[in-house]
Order: structure tokens, then C-alpha cells, then sequence
């Protein structure tokens, strides 16, 4: 590419070839300057082309491909590497027995491609990767996604302002890895495409941890990750004897997935936890139980949106009114409690287990770690194939697994729930201004503004950086909402004669401070390990939004520009008009059949 401005004076020359008219140009600007003499014959807000590269083709990287395809973003290519076989992300790659998602289906799913369809209030894992590729193929965002290609590295050419993103692609394998410095599956084919706008949707819970264990290499049997679960597993796991390391959301969900397959489960436990109510469990079925439409249902809902739209939005509703829960010491805090004590004591007590509930129930606040439903984690927790063994895995032997009190032997499959890391850094290099590699300072501190941009990172827009909505609600509709966000920065880049945008330097360490200072007064804060700090107690609680998801998306809707560095194409202060142009709006000299050029009929200006 040459440079930005080299190619925004192609651009219009493109528009209007020759010389202007009389009365077609701003005159004064002739001898001045040629990009701004350029555009004063354009009209205004005509979008410049822009090229946009993704990394990642989960839920994220597919609402911002949606976003080009629809128009939202106009007069814009891009491609979505995803370095996978196909698109689909967390749902593509875990498959784990059990797997499925908390949060109602009925609001998990994109708002532009609602589906009646779903089997079940609580959608299974295979049924929401199912969605992904039908809304893939039904909404035509199949060509812009290149699966088997990986993205390894990307840095910004200053004197260009360009992305260069190197692209590897893989050996076509099913899953490739997503761990920093893990070439597995990278074949030697390797190339550089630039863009101008980079975003970054590679996901959040994609890069997998074994646990810290020492000996991992000895043992003899399979040892299986949840989020890296092979296609042949189950072959280990019906009559065999297991181990199942970890009760984050991942094993609570698989326990009772396999309690009657194997022979005999040991469940490893390091820290307490609380068992829940499900998420807007109103509307489940009983004690919270799934519920499973019936075909009238489906097909009622599919005869009438009107209908749909209103039960997911009560549903919605439902979860969004129970942000209160996250504030430590409020009632529904408190409420909380009670219901969990209650509930687990009573399935514990009736399987015969209640002496489990000591070492279960935790002192510190419900939803500290995330929130776990686990329907039927306890009542399998009691089941006679299952013991619970309490305490940190220290290593693993040839054939078992060693706490600091217990060893188990003739052990067949371990099963190692055990998470990811939520560093929150990137996985691989993105070198900004100035050579700063992003992956080097968010290791040391992940600080992001809305969770969306970076400091010394122009044009670079990340999907569920630090500081997202991660602890609270569907992030399909966060997603929604910052792909709305990069989509307007984007069209005031193309439309503004701007080449690019980063927040000033102070923004991004200003907004993390408030972030954490008001999420001290969250349960996130109390005294747990979880995922939100990264698996230490002490962690700082980088990885979530300081405030509820509703404050996140009015935010997200009015952007404070004035948060960030705006470069223009042209040189020189008196210049900052130029995108001011012929002085007459893209949409009068363009019109299109429904254009509304009136004020008395645009109820969108109307007070
Ligand atoms: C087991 C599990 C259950 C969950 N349940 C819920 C739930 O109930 N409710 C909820 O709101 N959220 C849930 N989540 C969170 C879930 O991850 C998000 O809701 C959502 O799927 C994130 O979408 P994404 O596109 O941002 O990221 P992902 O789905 O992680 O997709 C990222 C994509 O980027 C690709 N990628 C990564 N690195 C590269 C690279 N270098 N080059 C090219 N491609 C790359 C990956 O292969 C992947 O396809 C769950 C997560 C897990 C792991
Ligand atoms: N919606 C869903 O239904 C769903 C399902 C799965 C995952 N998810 C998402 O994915 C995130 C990650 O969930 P996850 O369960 O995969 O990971 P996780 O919440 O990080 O849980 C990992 C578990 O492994 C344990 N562990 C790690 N090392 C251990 C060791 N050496 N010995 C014993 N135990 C050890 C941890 O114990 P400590 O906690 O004591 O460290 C923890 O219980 C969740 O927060 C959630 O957002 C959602």
C-alpha cells in the first residue's frame, strides 16, 4: 500500500476524474493543498475505502464481518482469518461432554439472526456451533472468512499507516492451538497482507492451561483437556476409572456428563465453591432445571417474531435486573446466599453426602468465581461411582495423581477442567507506535479503554479485551454492541479525513484505575480464586467491566472522541474542515430509493 494520504488522493481523483467545473471546486484550495481541492468536489461523508483484517472467526469475528456485508461499515473489505477448520470459536472447540451454555439461548444469539428454533431453554454446545454456521451461510459471511489460517504477528507501519499482519496457515487440522509461542499445526506457508484497521477477535477463554502440576509427561493413560477434547475421548471414559481435576464451570458441567459412564470418578478440589440457581431461572424449567420446547412452540414462535421478541426480551430483562447480585452486601447478595445454602445443603443431605457440604460451602460472596449452575454437579458429587478428594494437585504419576495427602493409582483417563489464561495479553506480537509490542505490555498490565482499544495502538479495535462485561449476561450482545462501537470509528475515519485514531496516551491507565477502584465494591472482590483474576486470589480483577452491562452498552453508544488522537490526512490546523467537502451530503448527491430528505418527515432529527 502507499501511503494513507497517497491513497485517499487516489481515491477522490477516482470520484472526479479531470478538471472541475466552474462552481464544482473550492477554489482557494487549488495551489494549497491537492488531497483538500480533492475533496471539496466530493460530496460529504463519502466513505473512503477501507481494508480490514480480523484475527478469529468465533461470534466476534462474524457480527464484524456482518457489519461490512450489511453496509454498516461501507465502502470497506475484509477478511476474517480464523485459524481453525471452521468458524465457530469457544463452540467449535469445546466439546466436552456436557458442555453447554448458561446463559438462555433464546438470548444467546445474534438480535439480527433470532432463531425459534432451539431445542432446549439451556442450548447444548453442538446445537450453538450449529447456529454459528447456519448464520454464517444464511447471512452470506462464508467468503470473507479464511479458515486454516492462522495470525502470528501484526505491526503498524508508521509512515504508511498500515497493519501488517503475517498469516500462516495451518495444516488444516481440526484445532489449532492458540497458545503463545505453540507453532503446532503452522505449516511453513507463511504471508503478509496489510490493512488498515485490525481487529483482533481471537477470543478470550481460547488459550488453555494444563494445570501446574509436576510429572504431567509420566502419565501413562489419556490425559484430556476440556477445551482441547479429541474426537476419540469417549473411548477413555466409558467403564474406565477417571480423575477429573478442577469444579470451574467446565467440570461442574462434565461431572454429571459422565457420572454414569465410568466406573469410577476421583473429582480433585482444590477450592470451595458455590452452586447456584441457573441464570433467569424463572423462566427454566423446574428447580432450574432445563426445559425443552415443544414443536407447537418452535413453530409458534416462528409464526410470529412479535411473540419471540417479547420472551426474549423478559428473559433478557430478567438478567439484566439481576446485576444487583454482583454488589457486595445487597440484599440480592444476600438473598443469593441463602438460596445456595439451602439448595446444596438439601441435595447433599439427600445423597447421603452432607459432610461434604463443610468443605463445599465457601466464606466468601456468591459469584466471586463465576457463577456455576451446575444442574446435577451434586447429585453426581454423591453418586457411588464418585469421591470427591480435596486439596491442590501436586503432580501426576504414571498411573495416578498426587495430592498432598492422597496418591490414587490404576487411574485410566484424566480429565484436567483446569481453565485458561486470562492474562488478558495477546497471543502473539501486535508491535504499535514506536515498536511497543502490545502482548509485552499487557503482560505486565492489561489496560484497555471499554475494553476495546489500546494505548499506542492506532486503528487496533479488540473484541472482549480487559475490562469487559465478561461476569455478567449473553456476550453475544456485547459483542453486538462493540462491533457497533468499531463500526462507528471506522465510518468517522472513512467520512473525516482521518487516517487513524488511538486514545491519548493517559486514557486507556485512567480508566483502568476507576475500573478497579469501583470493583472493589463488587463479590468479584471477595476472597476467591477464579477466572476474573486469573486463577489468584489476589489477582487484580482486569478482566471485567466496573459497572453493569447496561452501563457498558450506553457507554459503548456515545463515544467520547475527544478520549482519543485523531490524525488527519491533512497537514495544518487551518485544514481541519476539508472533510467538510462539496458542501452538499453523500446522501443528496447519492440518493437511494428510500432516502429521506426532508426534516418534518425524519422522525430520526425530529426532537
Ligand atoms: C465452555 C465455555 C462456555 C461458555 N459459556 C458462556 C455462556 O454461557 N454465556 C456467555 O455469555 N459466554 C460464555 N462463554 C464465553 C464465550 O467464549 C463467549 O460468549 C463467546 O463465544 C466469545 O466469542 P469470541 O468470538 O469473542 O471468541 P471465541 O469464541 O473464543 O473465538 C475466537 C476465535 O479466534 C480464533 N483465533 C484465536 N487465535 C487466532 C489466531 N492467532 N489467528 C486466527 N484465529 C485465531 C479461534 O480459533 C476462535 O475461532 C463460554 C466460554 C466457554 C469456554
Ligand atoms: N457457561 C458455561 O456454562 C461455561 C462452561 C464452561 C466454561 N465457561 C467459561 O469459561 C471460564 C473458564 O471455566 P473453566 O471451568 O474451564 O476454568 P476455571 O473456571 O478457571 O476452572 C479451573 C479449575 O481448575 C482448578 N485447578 C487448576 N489447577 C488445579 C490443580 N493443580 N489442582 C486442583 N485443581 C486445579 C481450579 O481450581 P481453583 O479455582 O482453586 O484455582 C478451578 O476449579 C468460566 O469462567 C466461564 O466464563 C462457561
Amino acid at each position: 500500500m502507499t501511503t494513507a494520504r497517497q491513497r485517499a488522493i487516489d481515491f477522490y481523483q477516482s470520484l472526479v476524474p479531470g478538471e472541475a467545473l466552474p462552481g464544482e471546486a473550492t477554489e482557494q484550495y487549488k495551489d494549497i493543498d491537492e488531497l483538500v481541492y480533492l475533496l471539496s468536489r466530493v460530496p460529504t461523508f463519502t466513505p473512503r475505502p477501507i481494508r480490514i483484517i480480523a484475527a478469529g472467526a468465533g461470534f466476534s469475528g462474524i457480527s464484524i464481518a456482518r457489519a461490512v456485508h450489511v453496509g454498516n461499515i461501507p465502502n470497506a473489505t475484509i477478511t476474517v482469518y480464523e485459524k481453525n477448520i471452521r468458524e465457530g470459536g469457544t463452540w467449535f472447540e469445546n466439546r466436552y461432554p456436557g458442555c453447554a451454555c448458561d446463559i438462555p439461548a433464546p438470548n444467546y444469539q445474534f438480535s439480527w439472526a433470532p432463531n425459534p428454533h432451539w431445542s432446549s431453554y439451556y442450548a447444548t454446545q453442538g446445537e450453538i456451533r450449529d447456529y454459528i454456521h447456519a448464520v454464517t451461510d444464511q447471512h452470506g459471511l462464508r467468503p470473507y472468512i479464511k479458515p486454516a489460517h492462522k495470525v502470528t504477528h501484526a505491526r503498524w507501519i508508521a509512515d504508511r499507516e498500515v497493519w501488517q499482519i503475517t498469516i500462516c496457515k495451518t495444516d488444516g487440522r481440526d484445532l489449532v492451538i492458540s497458545s503463545a509461542g505453540v507453532a503446532e499445526g503452522e505449516s511453513d506457508t507463511t504471508f503478509v497482507e496489510e490493512c488498515e484497521v485490525f481487529v483482533n477477535c481471537c477470543g478470550f477463554f481460547n488459550n488453555w492451561r494444563w494445570p501446574d502440576v509436576q510429572g504431567r509427561e509420566k502419565f501413562a493413560g489419556r490425559l484430556l483437556h476440556s477445551a482441547a477434547w479429541p474426537e476419540d475421548a469417549d473411548n477413555d471414559l466409558d467403564g474406565k476409572t477417571v480423575a477429573l481435576i478442577g469444579n470451574g464451570s467446565s467440570g461442574v458441567q462434565i461431572l454429571p456428563a459422565i457420572i454414569n459412564r465410568v466406573k469410577k470418578v476421583y473429582v480433585h478440589v482444590k477450592s470451595r465453591t458455590w452452586v447456584t440457581a441457573a441464570i433467569a431461572q424463572r423462566f427454566a424449567g423446574p428447580n432450574g432445571s432445563n426445559l425443552y420446547y415443544t414443536e407447537e412452540q418452535k413453530a409458534a414462535w416462528a409464526a410470529d417474531p412479535k411473540a419471540h421478541l417479547e420472551y426474549r426480551r423478559m428473559i433478557e430483562s430478567e438478567i439484566n435486573n439481576r446485576f444487583s447480585l454482583y454488589i457486595d452486601h445487597t440484599p440480592s447478595q444476600k438473598a443469593a446466599r441463602e438460596f445456595s445454602v439451602d439448595d446444596m445443603t438439601t441435595k447433599l443431605r439427600n445423597g447421603g453426602k452432607e459432610d461434604l457440604l463443610s468443605a463445599l460451602l465457601p466464606d466468601f460472596a456468591v459469584g466471586c468465581r463465576r457463577p456455576t449452575p451446575g444442574n446435577g454437579y451434586l447429585e453426581a458429587s454423591c453418586h457411588p461411582n464418585c469421591e470427591v478428594i480435596w486439596g491442590k494437585v501436586e503432580g501426576l504419576t504414571e498411573d495416578g495423581v498426587q495430592t498432598a495427602d492422597r496418591m490414587t493409582s490404576n487411574v485410566d483417563t484424566i480429565i484436567c477442567a483446569t481453565g485458561f489464561d486470562l492474562s488478558c495479553a495477546p497471543r502473539f506480537p501486535i508491535v504499535g507506535m514506536d515498536g511497543i509490542n502490545l502482548r509485552d505490555e499487557w503482560l505486565r498490565n492489561p489496560a484497555a479503554y471499554l475494553s476495546v482499544t489500546a494505548a499506542n495502538m492506532p486503528n487496533y479495535f479488540t473484541f472482549m479485551g480487559p475490562s469487559s462485561p465478561l461476569g455478567h449476561g449473553s456476550l453475544v450482545t456485547s459483542i453486538e454492541m462493540v462491533t457497533k462501537y468499531v463500526s462507528a470509528f471506522i465510518h468517522k475515519l472513512q467520512t473525516q479525513n482521518y487516517s487513524n485514531c488511538v486514545p491519548k496516551s493517559h486514557i486507556p491507565a485512567a480508566y483502568q484505575k476507576q475500573a478497579l477502584a469501583w470493583l472493589e465494591r463488587t463479590v468479584w472482590a471477595s476472597n476467591c480464586t477464579s477466572t476474573y483474576k486469573n486463577g489468584d486470589e489476589r489477582g487484580a480483577l482486569n478482566s471485567l467491566h466496573p459497572g453493569s452491562r447496561i452501563h457498558y452498552f450506553e457507554l459503548l453508544s456515545t463515544p467520547r472522541w475527544e478520549d482519543f488522537e485523531w490524525t488527519s490526512l491533512c497537514k495544518g490546523d487551518d485544514l481541519t474542515f476539508a472533510w467538510m467537502a462539496t458542501g452538499f451530503t453523500d446522501r443528496e448527491r447519492n440518493p437511494k430509493e428510500d432516502t429521506n430528505l426532508t426534516y418534518v418527515t425524519n422522525l430520526a432529527l425530529r426532537m
